[in-house]
């Protein structure tokens, strides 16, 4: 399966920042073959990004959207607007969302419906605290995260799927999972989408590790057999970091 690594920006970068990584970053292009990259900026720069990349193989991914289409709802964005803007992926159910924001599951699966509803591709994160991971909670609150998130879709939508496993302990911290810990949760997270969709329907479904990924250690993440890419936060903001990072991703799936 093609490696996907997605740099997730969270509220960084205004439009002259993101332009200036775009073009930074284009110039790298053709040294990552064989590896879909995608980056998130905030709503702000989805334009300045969409323009500079338009011609290129880099994609544009959005953060978050609303379940709905349109309506009375102040401030938001719908996936119809994304969709608009030429965004291909949305993340859905970050754990920053989940935990500061307040989104329960049943709010993340009318998103992820939304998504799909819109054409976009839908990157949905689960991932436990450290308190549910000390408690050994790990696949329970996985499995309920999974199965209430793809309650409302018919199994052949749920291919279309990528999921982020992001343990939340392990974002912003500089503590990532180890390797062999990430691939269990990922394994269970096939074995679970499997069980939920059919294993036909999940073969192509791709699984991110997210969590204090950087060039020292994307490797020994995507060398695991349920991995099959990364989801960036910190690391992503730079473009020669970045760019560093996923050279690292590359060689480790090419050695
Ligand atoms: P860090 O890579 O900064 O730990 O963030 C991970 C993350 O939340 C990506 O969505």
């Amino acid at each position: 399966m093609e490696l996907i690594i997605a740099a997730n920006w969270k509220m960084h970068k205004t439009t002259g920042e993101t332009s200036d990584f775009c073009r930074a970053i284009l110039k790298e292009e053709k040294l990552f073959s064989g590896v879909e990259i995608l980056i998130c900026p905030p709503y702000t720069s989805l334009p300045a990004a969409a323009n500079i990349i338009v011609d290129s193989s880099l994609k544009l991914g959005a953060q978050d959207l609303h379940w709905e289409k349109e309506g009375a709802f102040t401030g938001e964005i719908s996936g119809a607007m994304l969709a608009d803007l030429g965004v291909e992926y949305v993340l859905v159910g970050h754990s920053e969302r989940r935990h500061i924001l307040g989104e329960d599951n049943n709010r993340i699966s009318s998103k992820v419906k939304a998504a799909l509803d819109c054409g976009l591709k839908p990157i949905l994160c689960v991932g436990e605290t450290e308190a549910e991971r000390e408690a050994g909670a790990t696949n329970e609150v996985i499995e309920e995260q999974l199965i209430s998130a793809l309650k409302a879709l018919s199994a052949g939508k749920i291919g279309d799927l990528v999921v982020a496993y992001e343990p939340v302990w392990a974002i912003g911290t500089g503590k990532a999972a180890l390797p062999s810990d990430a691939e269990a949760a990922c394994l269970f997270i096939t074995e679970a989408l499997q069980n939920i969709a059919g294993p036909e329907t999940v073969k192509k479904t791709r699984i991110q590790y997210g969590g204090s990924v950087k060039e020292g250690n994307i490797g020994s993440f995507v060398e695991q057999t349920s991995i099959h890419g990364a989801l960036v936060g910190g690391a992503s903001l730079k473009a020669d970091s970045f760019s560093k990072l996923v050279h690292a991703a590359r060689k480790a799936v090419q050695s």
